[in-house]
């Protein structure tokens, strides 16, 4: 028989995968690999550490049994150390922000752990930061271990002992460029020494989202202040012990909009369903690459899977909002569903039949100006508020005419794929146009639905 004892025996060992497509569209002359740690059994980098926690633990008596495990985490290693206590059976609590996914949060639940989400927006080292949350938590439980990822020794060694020798094995030693995103520093750190043990001259690089301290702290040992952005799972607000700043040869800044567009084009384009710091990654990854020849071997770290972020960065109505949205995925039924999140979705209309005074009430109701003229779904007309009442100055007797006698040629109509240009020429000449589904008109965009995109 061919099996595995447990869960735990699918930890590691993941493939390295080639980039094509991506990689000579942007004129690469260097190889480039994803490590596919999203192949973990929790899909993540994070199922590495927590079985070797945990064992550190059981190694040194900190962690007995019927124990609880306590941490603070952005999910991913709660769900390593979540799958390792299952095995074992260990109780989990973890403190996470209300930042992470809901995906991830669901997640955490389904492998039996309790959760506590506190404020992103708490500052670090206060009481509701979600660190101090974990601490506070573990030190008022019996029999409780907390492992503290940032600092515990056992999280760069998973990958000192594991993650290194693998690249450098199934690259053959050829390995020119290592790039991995720093949360805790724990894949960067253990991976690159190494790496550097084999080899000194492979650079390893650090991909650090705009708003985290790592770039700045690294070229000048100064902690400028964080500001906030989306990509999760990687940055920092302040130094941390598995960040270990030697072994990284340097840190490239990628913006929230590089690293979603490059994580979305990689499940796209090259079928790498990933997360948001694996995009950051390879963001960086291409910016080291542009400068090598063929004699290039860069290896970047797919971190996690796109399933945990199904309801953020890989939803085109998240990224809307979010203003990050690629301008050709912006399309005329994107806009309708999004638009006034809240308000009714059906479009204000009246009928040829309608009397005209009904109408312009109908108009004054809504707060619109114009209004289109709608029989069985399909657009005969439109009505804008301030030629009807100009011809109403004219003949008075109009307010009780059928507003077929008064009504103006119909907006444009454009079908549900219409492209944001397409919408953007149509708007130039016409206050709004109508969007069009199976042939029912479904959606309007006014100009200044289309300002804030
Ligand atoms: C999605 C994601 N990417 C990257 C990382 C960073 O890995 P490390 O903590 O080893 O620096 C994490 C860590 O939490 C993560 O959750």
């Amino acid at each position: 028989m061919k099996f595995y004892s447990d869960i735990l025996g699918l930890i590691g060992n993941t493939p390295l995968v080639k980039i094509n497509q991506l990689t000579s569209q942007h004129k690469i002359k260097a190889q480039v690999f994803a490590k596919m740690e999203s192949l973990n059994p929790g899909y993540s980098v994070k199922d590495r550490i927590g079985i070797s926690m945990i064992e550190a633990a059981e190694k040194d008596g900190t962690l007995k049994p019927g124990g609880t495990i306590i941490e603070a985490t952005s999910g991913n290693t709660g769900i390593g150390l979540a799958l390792a206590a299952a095995v074992k059976g260990y109780k989990c609590i973890f403190a996470l922000t209300d930042k992470v996914s809901v995906e991830k949060l669901r997640y955490l639940k389904s492998v039996g752990a309790d959760i506590v989400v506190c404020p992103s927006a708490a500052n670090h080292g206060t009481p509701d930061h979600y660190v101090e949350t974990a601490k506070r938590i573990a030190s008022e439980m019996p029999n409780s271990f907390y492992p503290n990822q940032y600092s515990h020794p056992a999280n760069p060694l998973a990958h000192y002992r594991t993650t290194g020798p693998e690249i450098w094995n199934d690259t053959d030693g050829r390995i020119t460029h290592f790039v991995s995103g720093i949360g805790t520093g724990g894949t960067i750190s253990g991976t690159g020494r190494y790496l550097k043990e084999k080899n000194p001259n492979i650079q390893i690089i650090g991909a650090d989202p705009y708003g985290s301290i790592f770039k700045t702290y690294k070229e000048s040992g100064h902690v400028p202040e964080a500001t906030p952005y989306l990509v999760e799972g990687i940055g920092q607000s302040h130094p941390v012990g598995n960040a270990n700043m030697k072994i990284i040869d340097e840190i490239i800044n990628i913006t929230d909009r590089e690293s979603f567009e490059f994580a979305r084009q990689l499940s796209r384009v090259e079928g790498v369903f990933c997360g948001g710091s694996t995009g950051t990654n390879f963001a960086a990854a291409l910016k080291v690459a542009k400068n090598l020849d063929e004699s290039g071997l860069i290896v970047f770290i797919v971190c996690d899977t796109g399933e945990h972020y199904l309801t953020k960065f890989h939803s085109d109505e998240w990224m809307k909002e979010k203003l990050l949205l690629e301008p050709q995925k912006i399309t005329a039924g994107l806009i309708t569903e999004t638009k006034n999140s809240g308000a009714p979705k059906e479009v204000i209309s009246v009928a040829p039949d309608d009397i005209v005074g009904d109408a312009l009430a109908r108009m004054t109701e809504n707060s619109v100006t114009q209004i289109p003229v709608l029989e069985d779904y399909r657009s005969v007309g439109s009505l804008k508020e301030s030629r009807v009442l100009t011809k109403l100055l004219e003949n008075r007797d109009l307010l009780n005419a059928k507003v077929s006698e008064v009504m103006d040629k119909s907006f444009p109509v454009l079908d549900v794929d219409a492209s944001f240009n397409e919408i953007k020429a149509q708007l130039q000449k016409s206050p709004a146009v109508l969007i069009e589904d199976f042939k029912r008109i479904t959606g309007i965009i006014t100009r200044t639905d289309i300002l804030d995109l």
